[in-house]
């Protein structure tokens, strides 16, 4: 397995000495490598929590988040950075992108932080996902001078840059029209046939998860599969 959640638990203390909220009880999910997993759930029930922790970008309170057999929970400051680059690639509601920097600037910022990688090789691997994202013609072009499903083409470029495993992406269509949300779907579901990566999709849309090779729902702390 590429990615085995077990048991995770988490809960968020409130700031005011109010009642905490218990968001995950026990949540548990299994992901093969590139497979295609949409994750649904009501607003507030613990989607982006549990994308954020497999993510490193949040910590949890117990359970497992193992991938290719090492927890994520336990790596250091070092070991998360590490990960974070090069294992998994994030795809947000909102792009991120740097406004001051052109298309393909923005799309090579996650391999700044290695020291001697090929710089040409990274700037050749840019270009052809520029390419398979349908935005070569627009590599020169700054974020302002995009449409918004365009932008968001350039953030599934960026966050595939390092060849990462595990795609995980939180609303990525949040903030796109229906025809763009399509668009943007089917053109996940093409990388991952063509560059083997595994994505886990968080969205609202039935007819957007249906597109996935599986939907679970977050329901009451717990992941239930809904189809498979
Ligand atoms: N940093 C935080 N501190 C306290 N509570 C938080 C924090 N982050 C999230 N929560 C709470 O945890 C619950 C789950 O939040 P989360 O963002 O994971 O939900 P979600 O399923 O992604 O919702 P949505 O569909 O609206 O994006 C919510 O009740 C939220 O208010
Ligand atoms: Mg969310």
């Amino acid at each position: 397995m590429l990615l085995e959640i077990k048991n995770l638990t988490k809960t968020y203390r409130a700031p005011d000495g109010g009642d905490a909220v218990e968001v995950l009880r026990s949540v548990d999910l299994s992901v093969a490598a590139g497979e295609t997993i949409a994750i649904t759930g009501p607003s507030g029930s613990g989607k982006s929590t549990v994308l954020n922790i497999v993510g490193a970008l949040d910590r949890a309170d117990a359970g497992e988040v193992l991938v290719d057999g090492r927890d994520v929970l336990q790596l250091g400051a070092a070991e998360v950075a590490a990960y974070r680059s090069t294992t998994v690639g994030f795809i947000f509601q909102l792009h991120h992108l740097l406004p001051q920097c052109t298309v393909l600037e923005n799309v090579l910022v996650p391999t700044l932080a290695q020291r001697g990688g090929d710089r040409r090789a990274l700037r050749e691997r840019a270009e052809s996902l520029l390419a398979a994202v349908g935005l070569e013609h627009r590599r020169g072009h700054r974020p302002g001078q995009l449409s918004g499903g365009e932008r968001q083409r350039v953030a599934v470029a960026r966050a595939l840059i390092n060849q990462p495993k595990l795609l995980l992406a939180d609303e990525p269509t949040g903030a796109l029209d229906r025809v763009n949300a399509g668009r943007l779907v089917d053109l996940l579901a093409e990388l991952n046939r063509a560059q083997g990566v595994a994505v886990i999709m968080v969205t609202h849309a039935p007819e957007l998860a249906g597109r996935m090779g599986r939907v679970v729902e977050l329901v009451d702390g717990k992941l239930v599969e809904v189809r498979r």
